[in-house]
């Protein structure tokens, strides 16, 4: 393995992890080495251009903090997030689909009862959210965990608002035996991804927004059927075709149904306009069950 040349380094390489003891990481790695050399041919990446693809790489790494990770925004803003569900997660169209967990979501969030404003008392255009959830046949799944976070009506998730202490906008749900839950908050609004950051700096380079559409983050999970992480979109936002991080999809697309405060059916619970989202998730079973 001497005086290598352009044609040969590629074959040295994986030649020497032949000794790979899992099969999949041999696989996983031979193709890796292969696309990454290819790629370094077809654009005849200069050592300039090499050292700044490594620093990039770097300040990726760099900027992780236990709340703040750059590596998962870049690869969802190069779509290989998106790309890896939507390998592992192939469902029928009537089946509700996934989009992408985000940064946002924590462990440590309260239960509540059916029906619990968690807007925590934050301002901003009240929102009443009923949900079913239901198998393939229509069947309701009682008992199911149900995870709802969102952002505030300035795009902030409870970790960035000023002031704010503890969790809000942010609730674990159980559905009943009708498969039902519900709860109320204010309206999310759309918020730009980290722009400070070396992700950032791809976007501005490429002259990308930053902004997502609003949305509503729900992780639904039961024994028996495979977990849907997903979120909603309203339908009159402006951002619905330039998500950052591709994640909309057309079936996760939902009117935001407004009603005057003596109107429709939450009236005389708010003293201002309000918006009615409803929902229907239909889960797949696992391949297991
Ligand atoms: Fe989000």
């Amino acid at each position: 393995m001497r005086d290598l040349t352009s044609d040969t380094i590629t074959e040295a390489v994986i030649s020497t992890m032949r000794g790979t003891l899992d099969p999949r990481v041999a696989e996983i790695l031979e193709s890796l080495v292969r696309h990454l050399h290819a790629f370094v041919r077809d654009v005849h990446l200069t050592e300039e251009e090499w050292a700044r693809g490594v620093d990039l790489l770097t300040r990726t790494g760099q900027m992780c903090t236990p709340t703040r990770q750059e590596f998962i925004l870049l690869s969802d803003v190069l779509g290989v997030t998106m790309l890896v569900d939507a390998l592992s997660n192939r469902r029928p169209a009537k089946a509700t689909q996934n989009s992408v967990l985000g940064p946002f979501f924590r462990e440590d969030r309260p239960q509540y009862a059916d029906a619990t404003d968690i807007s925590g008392g934050l301002p901003g255009d009240p929102l009443f959210f009923e949900g079913r959830v239901v198998d393939r046949d229509g069947a309701p799944v009682a008992g199911a965990a149900v995870d709802v976070w969102h952002s505030d009506a300035d795009g902030h998730y409870d970790v960035d608002v000023p002031g704010q202490v503890g969790p809000a906008m942010r609730a674990l749900f159980r559905t009943d035996e009708t498969g039902h839950f519900a709860f109320r908050s204010i309206r999310p609004s759309s918020y730009p991804i980290p722009g400070d950051g070396p992700v950032g700096e791809l976007m501005t380079a490429t002259s990308r927004s930053l902004m997502r559409p609003a949305h509503v983050h729900l992780l639904i999970d039961i024994p028996g059927f495979q977990r849907v992480t997903t979120m909603l979109f309203p339908s009159d936002d402006p951002y619905l075709d330039a998500d950052p991080v591709f994640g909309v999809k057309e079936s996760l697309i939902e009117p935001f149904d407004v009603y005057a405060a003596d109107d429709g059916p939450c009236r005389g619970l708010t003293a201002v306009p309000y918006a009615v989202l409803r929902r229907t998730f239909v889960l797949e079973p696992s391949p297991a069950g």
